[in-house]
């Protein structure tokens, strides 16, 4: 019997690629994923059912707010959701491999090219419940904390990647003001599941970064998604993070994911060299199997 990998969040956007990717990468794993609408994880009762059905040997906990702004309009939840829900999985799974996704949104973004023992300093409610749960992870040797950069995909809803929202917005006619003096480093969701494939079955643990090799500005990241779809190009406008009035936002997220690229079995790309690539050329842009 092939042991079971269990992935939270499997409704969402990266828990349906590690989903739909698993015989792909770890044929050799069963792997159950779970959505909000089959357990609740913020209820202790249907967690426990939930493990007692699915005996996991493996946990990637991808379940979250992962809204910034529905973090900040409800910061209980976002608890709830980010931390408290993380700590329960963290314990029932507290003799087997527990990878927990984070967030680049840890850091105040005033340095940018963030490594792992960088000093964490969220700005927003988001980043702040992150930071906490990733604490309470990182108190078993055996779990891993990966923190995760911008990612690029397809979610089965259609409405969770960053790519989604804008191509939403432009279709709508919808002005994007798109900042040249923010930077993060954006990475395909294909290349992305394939790491946290490989760093969870090979029980990799502790903190890693996960990012593309490419440090883009905002802008830069419209320009190159534009060359692809070219329905965003009369829609973006470049703008600068300093005139943006609301809550502050992090100006440089961008990571160094040196640390995981040792153990990792192919290179991450660019997300730039991704997209010009030809490997980028079938249904889904953002995943393929040809790296
Ligand atoms: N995507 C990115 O660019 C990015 C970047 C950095 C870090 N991350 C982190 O990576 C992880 C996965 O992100 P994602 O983009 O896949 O997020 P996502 O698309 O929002 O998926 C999260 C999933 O968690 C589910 N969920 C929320 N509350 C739940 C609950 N109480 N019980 C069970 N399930 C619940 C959501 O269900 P509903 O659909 O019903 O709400 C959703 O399907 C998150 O931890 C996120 O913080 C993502």
């Amino acid at each position: 019997m092939k042991p079971t990998a269990l992935i939270t969040g499997a409704g969402g956007l990266i828990g349906g690629y590690l989903f739909r990717t698993a015989a792909r990468w770890v044929p050799q794993w069963d792997v159950c994923g779970v959505t909000r609408a089959e357990a609740d994880l913020t209820d202790p009762a249907q967690v426990q059912e939930l493990w007692r059905y699915s005996r996991p040997a493996l946990v990637i906990h991808c379940a979250a707010l992962s809204r910034t702004g529905a973090c900040e309009q409800d910061p209980a939840l976002a608890r709830r959701i980010n931390v408290e829900a993380t700590k329960l999985l963290a314990d029932w799974a507290r003799d087997i491999p527990f990878l927990f996704l984070s967030t680049d949104q840890v850091f105040d973004g005033s340095k940018g090219q963030y490594v792992e023992t960088d000093p964490v300093h969220p700005l927003n409610v988001y980043g702040q419940t992150k930071a906490e749960a990733e604490q309470v992870v990182l108190q078993n040797p055996a779990h891993s904390v990966v923190r995760i950069a911008l990612t690029a995909g397809l979610s089965p809803t259609r409405d969770r990647s960053f790519v989604e929202d804008m191509i939403e917005k432009a279709a709508k006619g919808t002005k994007l003001t798109l900042f040249t003096d923010e930077f993060r480093c954006p990475i395909p969701a294909g290349p992305l599941v394939r790491a946290l494939w490989e760093c969870a079955v090979r029980s990799k643990t502790g903190l890693y970064h996960l990012g593309g090799s490419e440090r883009l500005s905002r802008w830069e990241i419209g320009q190159v998604l534009a060359s692809r779809f070219p329905e965003l190009r009369p829609w973006i406008q470049p703008g600068s993070v300093a005139d943006y009035q609301d809550p502050p936002r992090p100006p440089d997220l961008s990571m160094r994911s040196d640390k995981l690229q040792a153990l990792l079995s192919f290179r991450l790309p660019g997300f730039r060299e991704w997209l010009n690539s030809e490997a980028s050329a079938g249904d889904d842009p953002w995943d393929h199997s040809l790296l």
